[in-house]
């Protein structure tokens, strides 16, 4: 069949997605996959969930759309509500866009005009982290550290465009940062401090704001900060104005067993975002939010949000994520994300901790990375043309397996990993299956590249 819809690899084929039930999808073919990851971390109600379709419906029964310079709508009122009521102290306020790189956008403008309006005109920077991901969007990718992703776009970036607004510190990344003599803290202090010291080389009363993701997710393979790093981050910004912006695009609403993932922690950003977990992919929708003393002074200023989309707080987007949150809340889910997520973990560890290609298992809640290498005692990867993480997501996918493994974990561009996040609801023997069908798939998946790399040292060794 042609197909006219440009894809992400034009090269490959895909299954047509038919429909899915609880943790399961199925293709057209009758193929049946078990979501270990709900795509990339989105899916946290599985599929088909009656309460959330029926509020989607319903909604659209009343009105489909009215643009937010005329109206504003109940479910987009209740949903600011819902959420500002369970968010950290302070957060009265939430804007509502399509998904993470608005979001990222949108904290990005926030922080910028709020340095302005509170008469700091020269605070134009923003500092981020190697290996994070803020996003596709030029300045949401300008900002991160995916150098997969922003590789074409660098000439961009350095020919104006946002052309020395943005710089990076090395992430908190324990498996390959931390010295063998230092303890976890101390690790994580020494983290902390590469912020304070970027604040000082390019300026202290030039930064906006540092932004970074709780956990992170699709750069790193899931990576929880050492113990105390967020503290010590918040104590930095506090010293030099600068504002703290909390990317939960993918760890937040829950994923980590927690609604907001910075609860964890015991840190308070000044600028949160959410999206993928927020409307569970029945809706496209991202959400920014930010603390009252800052709406406060754009109210009090131009008492505009310099920020705005045809698709702001969508009538049919907020009904679906206020359903998504209400039935995670009333179901209880995030105990069974807590009580899942030690199970997968424990089961991880009992059939992969001795693997010989298993670097590290890491992760929180129903949050899981596991990296890939090539020498368990050297840490060495293997080299990217192997191309192991695509060979994973074929091989689980042939499998019935959706995970989501990605390569430049080490440094950019070397390393795999894989990231699973399943849905909220996963039962215990799902998490058994998912556990089974990703041992099997990485055995396959490791000994296809070895096979092959052992095949290119034959042809060079007699060519
Ligand atoms: C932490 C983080 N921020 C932002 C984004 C961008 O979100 P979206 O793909 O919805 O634009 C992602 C997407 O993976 C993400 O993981």
């Amino acid at each position: 069949m042609t197909s006219h819809l440009i894809h992400r690899r034009l090269t490959s084929d895909y299954p047509v997605i038919a429909h899915g039930d609880g943790v399961f999808l199925y293709d057209r073919d009758g193929k049946r996959y078990l979501d270990g990851s709900g795509g990339a971390a989105v899916s946290c109600l599985g599929h088909r969930h009656p309460k959330v379709t029926a509020a989607v419906k319903d909604q659209l029964d009343r009105i489909a759309y009215a643009h937010t310079a005329f109206f504003t709508n109940a479910p987009a009122e209740e949903l600011a509500e819902w959420l500002t009521a369970r968010a950290p102290e302070g957060f009265g306020k939430a804007m509502f866009v399509s998904g993470g790189s608005e979001a990222t956008e949108a904290a990005l403008k926030f922080a910028r005009q709020v340095q302005v309006e509170r008469g700091e005109p020269r605070r134009t920077r923003f500092i981020a982290r190697q290996q994070s991901y803020h996003g596709t969007t030029l300045a949401a990718l300008a900002v991160g550290g995916h150098v997969a992703r922003r590789r074409i776009y660098e000439p961009v970036f350095d020919a104006g465009l946002l052309d020395g607004a943005m710089s990076r510190i090395a992430p908190c990344y324990a498996y390959r940062h931390r010295r063998p003599d230092e303890s976890a803290e101390a690790y994580g202090a020494r983290a902390a401090a590469a912020l304070e010291a970027e604040i000082q080389r390019v300026g202290p009363d030039t930064v906006a704001a540092f932004v970074a993701e709780t956990v992170v997710g699709a750069t790193a393979g899931v990576i929880p900060p050492a113990p105390g790093y967020f503290r010590k981050i918040r104590r930095i910004c506090d010293r030099y104005g600068v504002l703290l912006i909390l990317d939960e695009v993918m760890c937040g609403m829950g994923r980590t067993g927690a609604l907001y993932a910075c609860e964890q922690e015991q840190v308070v950003p000044d600028i949160l975002t959410a999206a993928k977990g927020l409307g569970a992919g029945y809706q496209p929708i991202g959400a920014m939010l930010a603390r009252d003393e800052h709406v406060d002074t754009i109210a009090a200023g131009t008492g505009a949000p310099d920020h705005g989309h045809t698709y702001l707080a969508h009538t049919t987007a907020c009904a679906a994520a206020l359903a998504v949150q209400k039935t995670i809340e009333e179901d209880n889910l995030l105990e069974n994300v807590q009580a899942r997520g030690a199970q997968l973990m424990t089961l991880l560890q009992q059939r992969l901790g001795q693997h010989p290609h298993v670097g590290d298992i890491r992760g929180r809640g129903l949050f899981v990375g596991i990296e890939l290498v090539e020498d368990r005692d050297t840490k060495r990867p293997f080299p990217p043309e192997h191309r192991l993480a695509a060979k994973l997501k074929s091989t689980a996918m042939r499998n019935g397996l959706v995970c989501y493994p990605a390569s430049g974990t080490a440094d950019g561009i070397n390393g795999d990993h894989v990231l699973l996040a399943p849905a909220f609801i996963i039962g215990e023997s799902e998490v058994e299956m998912l556990v089974d069908l990703l041992e099997r798939s990485l055995g396959e998946a490791v000994g296809a590249v070895q096979s092959a790399g052992g095949e290119a040292q034959r042809r060079s060794a007699t060519g």
